[in-house]
């Protein structure tokens, strides 16, 4: 594609930024008409289009390099936004938006004819969000049109959790990104579809499967999230996803690792391990990178992407990973460790 400037624009309320209402009208107008702009979430950041019109949101894919037939979530800032998204709102969706909207909560609902087949890839159904980051609010209610926004990482690279992440990725390709400093929670939105019968997790993320029991009792959870022979019913889910250049394998026993690494680094391989602050100094290797502390997921899941992202500045070709337990927001920073490694695990 051809080059385009990328304008960068400094939203960072902890600087005081003196022309924040400013820059955000001017990112607000340029989405209005049809530019793709890149702007923070609590999640990761989003690579935004106006949904109503079709070229932005091709311009999205274009970027991006994303398959067609992968869905985007559409973005809003008040809920009165969703009645011309959706056909119907389920009585479990309306507890759910209570309890956690504006938050990292993905809702699918059957969709309504006004939203394009360009965001919803041909499904019947439609992604809704709303995003709980300042900076994303004010965007959306200043553009005052929903916005389509998948990560703003280029496909199949790990999402961005700042917006030198997205300047890596996109410098070039987009028409601006507003950086907002580091996002919160470091890792996608939990999608759950609440068009049947009852509600099931299309992807662990951000809201744990506890908090969303807790509103809604019963939840079920998408076959292909436990086996690998099923269809995801995302999919998004399907694409080899937040993989580093360096080939991962996941090691169950961190007892393991020394003798893994001492072995790679013997055939002559750059070796990266991916721990925590309590054991980043144990391994006797090219770069290790604390991902967060043992006794707190969630710095974990925060920080998750930037050491991806880090093992290939790093220019490390073999990475060691120490496994996380599985519960709370474990499970999403799991699921996608396993996409990264590929199912590698020993
Ligand atoms: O936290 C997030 O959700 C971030 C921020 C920017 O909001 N966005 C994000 O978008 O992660 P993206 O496009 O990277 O992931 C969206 C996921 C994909 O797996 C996609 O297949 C799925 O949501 N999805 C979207 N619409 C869908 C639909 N109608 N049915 C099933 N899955 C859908
Ligand atoms: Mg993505």
């Amino acid at each position: 594609m051809s080059y385009i400037q990328t304008k960068r624009w400094n939203v960072n309320k902890s600087n005081n930024q003196k022309n924040y209402r400013e820059n955000i009208a001017e990112a607000a107008l340029w989405l209005k008409a049809g530019k793709v702009v890149a702007f923070p979430t609590e999640t990761v950041y989003g690579l935004g289009g106006n949904i109503m019109d079709d070229d932005a949101v091709k311009a999205i894919f274009q970027a991006k390099g994303r398959p067609n037939d992968n869905p985007l979530i559409v973005h809003i800032a008040r809920r009165e936004q969703l009645n011309a998204l959706v056909s119907e709102i389920p009585p479990a969706a309306k507890e759910l938006m209570d309890a956690y909207w504006p938050g990292p909560l993905t809702l699918i609902f059957k969709a309504s004819k006004n939203v394009s087949a360009a965001v919803t890839a041909g499904l019947e159904t439609v992604a809704v969000r709303m995003p709980a980051h300042p900076v994303a609010y004010d965007l959306l209610l200043e553009a005052d049109v929903p916005v389509a926004a998948p990560s703003a990482n280029l496909s199949g690279r790990p999402s961005p959790t700042t917006a030198d992440h997205v300047w890596d990725d996109l410098e070039g390709r987009i028409a601006g990104v507003l950086d907002g400093g580091t996002t919160g929670v470091g890792l996608e939105s939990t999608v759950l579809d609440v068009s049947g019968e009852s509600p099931v997790i299309y992807r662990p993320g951000g809201l744990t499967f506890e908090q969303i029991a807790e509103i809604v009792g019963h939840v079920e959870v998408d076959p292909a999230l436990l086996s690998e022979s099923e269809t995801p019913k995302s999919p998004g889910m399907k694409y080899t996803h937040y993989a580093p250049k360096g080939s991962l394998t996941l090691v169950r026993d961190n007892n393991d690792i020394p003798e893994l690494v001492a072995q790679a680094r013997n055939e002559g391989h750059r070796v990266g391990v991916l721990t925590t602050e309590q054991r980043k100094q144990s391994y006797d290797c090219d770069f290790a990178f604390a991902c967060g502390s043992d006794d707190d997921l969630l710095s974990t899941a925060a920080q998750l992407y930037t050491g991806l992202r880090q093992f290939d500045t790093e220019q490390i070709d073999v990475i060691y990973s120490e496994v996380f337990p599985e519960h709370g927001v474990g499970i999403a920073i799991m699921n996608r460790l396993r996409k990264a490694a590929g199912g590698r695990i020993v």
